[in-house]
């Protein structure tokens, strides 16, 4: 089956480095196909000439987050781009195939792939370097999963990051209603909730969820700050085109 992996992005200082590091990482997996949906009203240059460069299966896409969300106190970051993708892989995804959503700034070991390629419902598995508790988990017995373990329930019925599960194509077609909501904190448990997702339902991964295979891992902001060309003429001619 094939991978879609679900990949929201915005243009800061960071984001060509994340992409280079997260894609040249997909280099190294057969049968995906990477959906980078950038939060913009049009697509970058820059990163559609590194997705060419790549030479992987992908989609481009422009989702801008509409502006009522952009005032909120706490942004729902990545969903719009969430929610196209999501429309994209309802229209054109296999059956058989996978989503994943892998946020730009995330570090995964491509073992991983292999554990969610064969997922008919929806897989989970651990995640590293998150919240308070430092890990985060579906806590399993007898191979299923009973609850979870994370550093923030809130209330959640599925206590999940982003990265620590993939949903079959086929499964999401069959429902009613899938969707993410535009609620910061609650995107995961309002996706898997659209899904009429139950525990018993959960295929374990990664060896009973005794592995991290992925890390939630987050780049210090680089301040975008007033570039100051220097003075004499070569440098500044060469300066220049790198910023
Ligand atoms: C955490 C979760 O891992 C995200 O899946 C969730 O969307 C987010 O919190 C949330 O609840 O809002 P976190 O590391 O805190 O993620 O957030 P970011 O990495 O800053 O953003 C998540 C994704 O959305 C990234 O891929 C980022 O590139 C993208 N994003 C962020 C946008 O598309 N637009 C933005 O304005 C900010
Ligand atoms: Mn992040």
């Amino acid at each position: 089956p094939i991978i879609y992996v679900v990949t929201p992005t915005y243009r800061r200082p960071e984001m060509v480095a994340e992409l280079t590091r997260l894609g040249q990482t997909l280099t190294m997996v057969k049968r995906i196909h990477w959906l980078v949906a950038e939060d913009s009203p049009a697509c970058s240059p820059v990163i559609a000439s590194l997705l060419h460069r790549l030479g992987l299966p992908f989609t481009h896409l422009a989702t801008p987050m509409p502006e009522v969300y952009r005032r909120e106190r706490y942004v729902p970051r990545g969903v719009s781009n969430r929610r196209a993708a999501l429309q994209w892989v309802k229209e054109e995804g296999h059956d058989h195939g996978v989503l994943f959503f892998l946020d730009d700034d995330n570090a995964i070991d491509v073992r991983l792939f292999e554990e969610m390629r064969h997922t008919k419902t929806v897989s989970m598995w651990p995640v590293g370097l998150i919240g308070d508790y430092t890990v985060s988990s579906p806590v399993v017995r007898d191979g299923k999963v009973v609850s979870f373990y994370d550093g923030w329930p809130a209330g959640r019925k599925f206590q999940v990051d982003m990265a620590g599960f993939a949903v079959g194509v086929g499964y999401i077609k069959k429902q009613k209603r899938p969707t993410m909501p535009y609620i910061a904190g609650y995107e995961e448990d309002g996706f898997l909730k659209s899904l009429n997702l139950t525990l018993k339902d959960i295929e374990v991964r990664a060896n009973g969820c005794t592995e991290v295979l992925v890390w939630h891992t987050r780049t210090a902001k680089n301040p975008t700050r007033a570039i100051r060309l220097p003075p004499d003429k070569h440098t500044h001619d060469n300066i220049r085109g790198l910023v």
